[in-house]
């Protein structure tokens, strides 16, 4: 990455509350105008690494820069930074206009550039017609429109939102996704999105910053982070994985699963592991291929056990005892194929496991 195209910078920053570190040594660039997600679970950090990035909580080691100056000691009112939390956080008494309009109004704008704003505002959030009305008499989703139009009231060179659609029903949110992303791509903010939710990290992130425990665990484009998950947590936390245990590494690109022996292309394996370690072969279910024609690699013969209906879909679990080992696959399949094959509970099925999409990890136990 040349330094000219990077606007942010984080650098090694860490929090502690106490004996607990809530970030730990975090680093990680965003380019003018990207998109960040940063993806974890509950309690991981997020919240207090977007708060440092603001300058609303303290560093207690590392720096943020922006356009490569430190601004790890600058307030949050001087880092033009717009905000938007989970929680809307309106002010309940004022209007949505005058809220849209409070940032403007205390850097003090005059009343008509403030009131010609606002409108523009209202106009690009889609809240045209609803301006004088007060936070209670509008919906979620309208709320946090409000909010969006607040923090983008002021030109911020930087966008943070913070779980800005957790509150929202699945409609909205689904919707908002789309409009926040396209507002975001228009205007070409810099912007950093923290979310547990996956699919919102999937389908919004130019890159997604994966954390665990208050440390990055991996960075990478939505198809990276899915298709090459760098760990078994991040591939458990990002979709449904299979994980194969009980198998053993022969030599370069083979593996032993019981009586039979695994082949994974070589980008995917674990070229460092020496011949004999133990490792875990992890497969998405909707890479299982069904009854996979003659002289594929990597079939396996198993038995349906369980099917649930999902409407466009089927999760089928599957046991493979032929392999001498104690193997359960799930396997995500279109309704339409399992009507085609008429995929029943109880029969016989042989799989293939393709190749190209066994991941390996070191160690059996996970
Ligand atoms: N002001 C604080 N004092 C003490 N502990 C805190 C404080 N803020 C956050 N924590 C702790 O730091 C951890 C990370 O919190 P947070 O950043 O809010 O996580 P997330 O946003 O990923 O859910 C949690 O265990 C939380 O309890
Ligand atoms: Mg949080």
């Amino acid at each position: 990455m040349l330094s000219e195209e990077i606007y942010l910078a984080v650098e090694n920053v860490t929090r502690r509350f106490g004996a607990f570190t809530a970030v730990e040594a975090v680093s990680f660039q965003a380019r003018r105008g990207e998109f960040l997600c940063i993806l974890g679970p509950s309690g991981c950090g997020k919240t207090t690494l977007l708060r440092m990035i603001a300058g609303l909580e303290g560093l207690d080691a590392g720096r943020v820069c922006i356009e490569g100056r430190d601004v790890s000691r600058l307030p949050v009112s001087k880092r033009n930074v717009g905000i938007v939390f989970q929680s809307y956080a309106l002010f309940p008494n004022l209007t949505a206009r005058q809220n849209i309009g409070y940032g403007l109004q205390s850097r003090g704008w005059p009343r008509d550039r403030i009131q010609q704003r606002v409108d523009e505002l209202l106009d690009l959030v889609g809240l045209r017609g609803l301006g004088r009305q007060h936070p209670s008499r509008l919906s979620g989703g309208q709320q946090q429109r409000v909010a969006l139009a607040r923090a983008l009231a002021v030109s911020p060179d930087l966008l943070l939102l913070d779980e800005p659609l957790s509150a929202l029903d699945a409609r909205v949110r689904a919707m908002l996704r789309v409009e926040i992303r396209q507002l975001q791509q228009r205007l070409g903010v810099t912007t950093i999105m923290v979310t547990h939710d996956q699919d919102e990290a999937l389908t919004m992130a130019d890159r997604i910053l994966v954390i665990d425990g208050g440390r990055l665990v991996q960075e990478g484009t939505p198809r990276q982070i899915y298709d090459q998950p760098g760990t078994p947590f991040v591939a458990r936390f990002i979709g449904a994985m299979n994980f194969i245990g009980d198998v053993c590494k022969v030599s370069e690109g083979i593996y032993r699963l019981g009586g039979t022996h695994l082949t994974v292309a070589p980008e995917n394996g674990s070229r460092r592991l020496a011949a004999g370690t133990p490792v875990t072969i992890a497969i998405r279910p909707e890479d299982v291929i069904l009854m996979p024609g003659a002289g594929a690699a990597n079939v396996i013969d198993t038995r349906v056990v369980r099917m649930e209906y999902r409407g466009f879909q089927f999760r089928i679990d599957l046991k493979a005892p032929g392999t001498g080992a104690e193997v359960m696959l799930t396997a995500d399949v279109p309704s339409e194929k399992v009507r085609r094959l008429n995929i029943r509970e109880q029969m016989g099925l042989a799989v293939q496991l393709p190749m190209d999409r066994l991941r390996v990890y070191a160690g059996s136990g996970h």
